[in-house]
């Protein structure tokens, strides 16, 4: 197992077990899957709509004394339409109850944008662009470092943030934490490496989502490009007897950057674990990269009006 160390001395295991549209009747056994063949890290959201299920997973194993709390490294997301400071401390708890757990070792502000406040999760007009709220992310910031003073969370950080945004909360006055991770999209068609080099400078760690290119996402049109089908991707998997989705997740192991694949299906879940035992070559790498086209499996269209959509910068 190999971790990465964030800017609070813990230590994040690199391969988590991912969950977004992990089915809830499905994601308590792929977690045990998961916990059963390593895994110690296992991201998940409430925006996901499955935290009691992934929960379930987690106590399941610990009851039967498979792993202790403290080795396991558990991340949940703020979702936005909690981001006034109000509401912060009781969406965390919220989590913490699903997950029936204590404490999360990172949560993250999922977007830099607040939503309006609500049981819809994405409350848009008739356009489809989300009713922003009235909070600000630094302010959300702040109520976030609180939870770290109550014994909530570990850590604390931040997802699909730009550069400029990051930076904003880096040069907040006051701030009390600096983010520990930025969980970013992050595959060989968008290789973000101003992003992660500037994240990584400032020593904020990097978590890669959709390493495998998302290849089940509900909006996906047949001709975009599909990763786990690249011939010279294969080849190269072909070279080490892996498979093109081991490539795809050690690529990012190699930079140093934690990622995080999704699946419910148990034989799969195992074979996305099986990474440590080789790496890839300074000519892999080149190749994997030369893959880059800046493209987005996640445009976030709905947020595209927002004051603080994060994809118009240039990193
Ligand atoms: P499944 O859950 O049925 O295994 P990403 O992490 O990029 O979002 O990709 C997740 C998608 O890739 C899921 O649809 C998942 O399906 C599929 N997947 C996960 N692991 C593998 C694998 N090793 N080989 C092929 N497809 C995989």
């Amino acid at each position: 197992m190999t971790f990465v160390t964030l800017n609070n001395g813990a230590k994040m295991p690199i391969v988590g077990l991912g969950t977004w549209r992990s089915e809830p009747g499905q994601v308590t056994e792929a977690v045990k899957a998961a916990i059963l063949a390593g895994y110690r890290h296992i991201d998940g959201a409430h925006v996901y709509e499955n935290e009691c299920e992934v929960g379930a997973g987690i106590t399941a194993m610990i009851n039967q004394g498979v792993v202790k709390r403290e080795d396991l490294f558990i991340v949940s997301k703020l979702w936005c339409t909690h981001h006034e400071k109000q509401l912060v401390r009781g969406a965390c708890e919220r989590t913490l109850s699903d997950l029936k757990l204590d404490y999360v070792d990172l949560y993250l502000m999922h977007f830099p944008m607040g939503v309006k406040p609500g049981k819809e999760l994405f409350p848009c007009d008739e356009n489809g662009h989300v009713y922003p709220d009235n909070s600000n992310f630094l302010e959300t910031w702040e109520a976030m470092e609180e939870l770290v003073d109550a014994g909530l969370v570990k850590a604390i950080g931040i997802s699909n943030f730009n550069h400029d945004q990051i930076e904003a909360i880096l040069n907040k006055p006051g701030l009390k934490y600096k983010p520990a991770n930025n969980q970013i999209e992050c595959h060989p068609y968008l290789t973000q490496e101003k992003l992660i080099n500037y994240c990584q400078s400032k020593g904020i760690t990097v978590t890669a989502y959709s390493p495998l290119g998302s290849p089940t996402r509900p909006w996906a049109a047949p001709d975009e490009p599909s990763l786990l089908q690249e011939p010279k991707i294969k080849a190269i998997a072909d070279k080490h007897g892996k498979t093109t989705a081991q490539v795809l997740i050690r690529f990012h192991m190699e930079r140093n950057v934690v990622v995080i694949p999704k699946s419910i299906n148990p034989e799969r879940v195992k074979e996305n674990f099986q990474v440590f035992d080789f790496k890839l070559s300074k000519e892999d790498m080149d190749t994997i990269f030369s893959f880059n086209r800046n493209w987005r499996a996640f445009m976030l269209e709905w947020a595209s009006k927002h004051k603080d959509y994060p994809l118009n910068a240039e990193y």
